[in-house]
């Protein structure tokens, strides 16, 4: 049981089908949200349906490509005839492709660009107008410590997550009147399938591991209590920032 009540509110959660989006979408559902799932693969949102169903929670699965405009609007359609209505939009779909800037292929910038922070436009300019006039709200943009330092390798992914910011703080100041918070969340290293490769190389791994203080990778499930709390009533005085959840390491 959660601490937290969230019966009756309904939220999107984009990237839900695997990693921190579905560890979200637990949080939430076990908390008594109805969770809207969306990503690109249908058998993995419903094996994440099932596991919200199994912790209490309510949730429908929605296919979406988030780099697809036409996709949103019709996502924004779906989810609206089923629920009438949205408190909590969680923009959480994202990828990494770890390579020297110089050896970027204009498409591969694009996607990295278009999936971390322009479908977080396309969502938000689809979804905001059906949270307004509620008195709450809540939106999430899942960031990463690569906003404020970085890696070799990392240039398009830490440009994508940095503009993310951006667009935060002067989306917070526009909904601020309407009690909506939006803020981001900047993980440090978590074990998800974005890091296998970091996770399975030891090499790798151990280097990793010696940059984080508390010297362990991060937990799926702290992440989603962290976004269960920026949803919760308590929370409702943040507003336009950044929650780091790094193990320490961007205070080096
Ligand atoms: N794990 C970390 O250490 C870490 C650290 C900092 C920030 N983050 C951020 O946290 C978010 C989630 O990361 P994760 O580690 O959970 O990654 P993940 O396990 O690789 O999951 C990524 C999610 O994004 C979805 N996605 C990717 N491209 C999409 C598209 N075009 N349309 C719709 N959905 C798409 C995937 O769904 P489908 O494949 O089913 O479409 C999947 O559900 C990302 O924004 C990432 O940048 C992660």
């Amino acid at each position: 049981m959660s601490e937290y009540n969230l019966n009756g509110k309904v939220a999107v959660i984009t990237g839900a089908s695997k990693g921190l989006g579905k560890a979200m979408a637990l949080a939430l559902g076990a908390a008594g949200a109805t969770i809207a799932l969306a990503s690109r693969n249908v058998e993995q949102l419903s094996e994440v349906k099932a596991a919200v169903e199994n912790v209490g929670g309510n949730a429908q699965v929605f296919q979406a490509n988030v780099l697809e405009e036409e996709q949103i609007r019709r996502l924004e359609h779906d989810i609206m005839k089923a629920f009438n209505g949205v408190n909590i939009l969680i923009n959480n779909a994202g990828i990494n492709l770890r390579k020297q800037l110089v050896e970027f292929t204009l498409e591969e910038w694009h996607r990295v660009i278009d999936t971390n922070l322009t479908s977080v436009f396309l969502m938000c300019r689809s979804f905001v107008p059906h949270m307004k006039g509620r008195g709450y709200g809540r939106v999430i943009n899942m960031a990463s410590m690569m906003s404020r330092v970085s890696l070799p390798g990392r240039a398009a992914y830490s440009a994508s997550k940095a503009a993310l910011l951006g667009l935060t703080r002067a989306l917070a100041l526009e909904l601020a009147e309407e009690g909506i918070t939006v803020n981001a969340i900047s993980p440090g290293p978590v074990a998800t399938e974005m890091n296998t490769a970091l996770l399975q190389d030891p090499e790798l791994n151990k280097q990793f591991l010696s940059k984080i203080p508390l010297r362990r990778w991060g937990r799926v499930e702290e992440v989603g209590h962290l976004a269960l709390y920026l949803c919760s009533e308590d929370a409702g005085f943040i507003t336009g920032t950044e929650i780091l959840i790094d193990g320490g390491w961007t205070a080096q």
